[in-house]
């Protein structure tokens, strides 16, 4: 039974569209009302993707304010404040970006690390949707990439020469932050090998407005995202030095998948629209380097992705959603290729029999790091199924694209724009009023 109220799809998608210009704060858009009240560099792009369906030139605004906070070395952070606006934990002036970091944009505020690089994504979204307009609408989105394209190659640029040292073809971090899936049991092993010295006092503000603390990070694991910040300030968010002395540094392999497929993606878009043949160039390298990195992350056996703890020198292996890397870049033989996804469709995730929808836990029931509400550790996060349906669907998969579509719609039809959802019971979770959820509905419905 779908809960009580269930929406049609053209109810949904005029309270999702609602729900954005009721986020909209004029250029930017917050990630939430009240938990998340600024920029966030992954939702914004995911933003942009909702927003191209109702108006092509206001996506494009939203991706033109991330832009204007990139760093000087190509870094786009990971969060970029709304001016005045307090609420939120750590601010700017714990970062004290502006301050400290040569690279740091001096007339925005911005926090000092990085996030998954989907916006290449974003841009093809809005180049389509443009497509089915008027002159003057493709007119804007076009003039959008002339303006911006060496900004988003640099900022490839920097992922793939800054943030992969060792030439692996896999990202590096420095902070679960830069994931965006924060506390995913992904991070136990390294985050318990942080050790945080003094950290300046601090007082949470998350907590204060989801009082539930099953649905958010602990208290230790915040004493270690400060204490992470500490390090990053004391090195001046300098690149070179963060990699010397990070006490977390992992090589993510989703985000280096995520960064595979968006650089094919970007390449796709300077193929189409004529951009310098060099940029084009690079980022299909950077697209073989990075799926070659993604392949090499995985066990011989199953074909399951890991990460690459690079303090302890190791291979994390978890039950995640992260273990379907590959699934999204390609590049796995025929045989693993199947047999991954049959794990992904099997009973150990996404038709596990307990589960109220036919969605993709972020970590598998079966597991013993499991938490059917706490954040990254098991809720279904409609944005992860929306990224999964999108790359099914470019790699030729039309079924199971449009089965995640239709089930992602499902959980969605109680019109709560949930951040996340408790698999079993589809109990909305997190913040409420989730741009990002709301930027879903409205891509599937558009
Ligand atoms: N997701 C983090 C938070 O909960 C920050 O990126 O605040």
């Amino acid at each position: 039974m779908p809960p009580d109220p269930s929406f049609a799809p053209t109810q949904l998608a005029a309270r999702a569209a609602y729900l954005l210009r009721g986020n909209d704060l004029g250029v930017m858009t917050t990630a939430a009302p009240l938990l998340y009240p600024h920029m966030w560099s992954w939702d914004a792009a995911f933003v942009a993707i909702g927003l191209a369906p109702l108006s092509v030139e206001r996506a494009v605004v939203e991706l033109d304010t991330l832009l204007s906070a990139q760093w000087s070395n190509g870094m786009i952070p990971h969060i970029v404040f709304a001016n005045g606006v307090d609420g939120y934990f750590p601010g700017p002036a714990r970062w004290a970006t502006s301050a400290l970091a040569e690279h740091a944009p001096r007339t925005r505020h911005t926090s000092g690390i990085t996030q998954p690089p989907v916006h290449a994504i974003a841009v093809q979204r809005i180049l389509d949707r443009a497509k089915t307009r008027g002159r003057s609408t493709r007119a804007v989105a076009e003039a959008f990439l002339d303006r911006r394209w060496d900004d988003l190659v640099c900022w490839h640029r920097w992922l793939a020469e800054c943030r992969d040292l060792r030439g692996q073809g896999r990202i590096t971090l420095y902070h679960g932050w830069e994931s965006g899936m924060d506390n995913s049991p992904r991070w136990d092993s390294a985050y318990a090998n942080v050790i945080p010295g003094a950290v300046p006092e601090y007082q949470r503000e998350d907590n204060k407005i989801n009082t539930d603390s099953t649905q958010r990070p602990s208290d230790t694991e915040y004493d270690r995202y400060l204490w992470l910040l500490e390090e990053m300030k004391a090195v001046r968010y300098d690149d070179e030095l963060l990699a010397k002395t990070m006490s977390f540094a992992v090589e993510d392999v989703f985000v280096s998948a995520i960064f595979s497929v968006a650089c094919t993606v970007l390449a796709e878009i300077g193929e189409d629209y004529k951009r310098p043949s060099a940029d084009v160039r690079d980022l299909y390298g950077w697209a073989d380097r990075f799926r070659a990195g993604v392949i090499d992350a995985t066990d011989q056996r199953t074909g399951a992705a890991r990460d690459f703890d690079v303090r302890a020198d190791k291979w994390v292996a978890t039950e995640t959603v992260a273990q379907f890397a590959p699934l999204l870049c390609g590049g796995l033989s025929h045989d693993k290729e199947r047999a991954l996804l049959k794990l992904l469709e099997g009973p150990r995730f996404s038709s596990h029999p307990d589960l109220r929808y036919a969605l993709i836990p972020t970590t598998s029931p079966v597991s013993r790091d499991f938490r059917p509400r706490e954040y990254w550790r098991g809720p279904v996060w409609p944005v992860t199924t929306w990224l999964f349906s999108w790359c099914f669907a470019r790699r030729g998969w039309a079924e199971r694209a449009s089965a995640l579509r239709q089930e992602g719609l499902r959980q969605a039809s109680d019109g709560s724009f949930a951040e996340y959802y408790e698999p079993f019971t589809g109990e909305p979770l997190g913040s409420m009023q989730q741009s990002w959820t709301a930027a879903a509905v409205l891509d599937w419905l558009g």
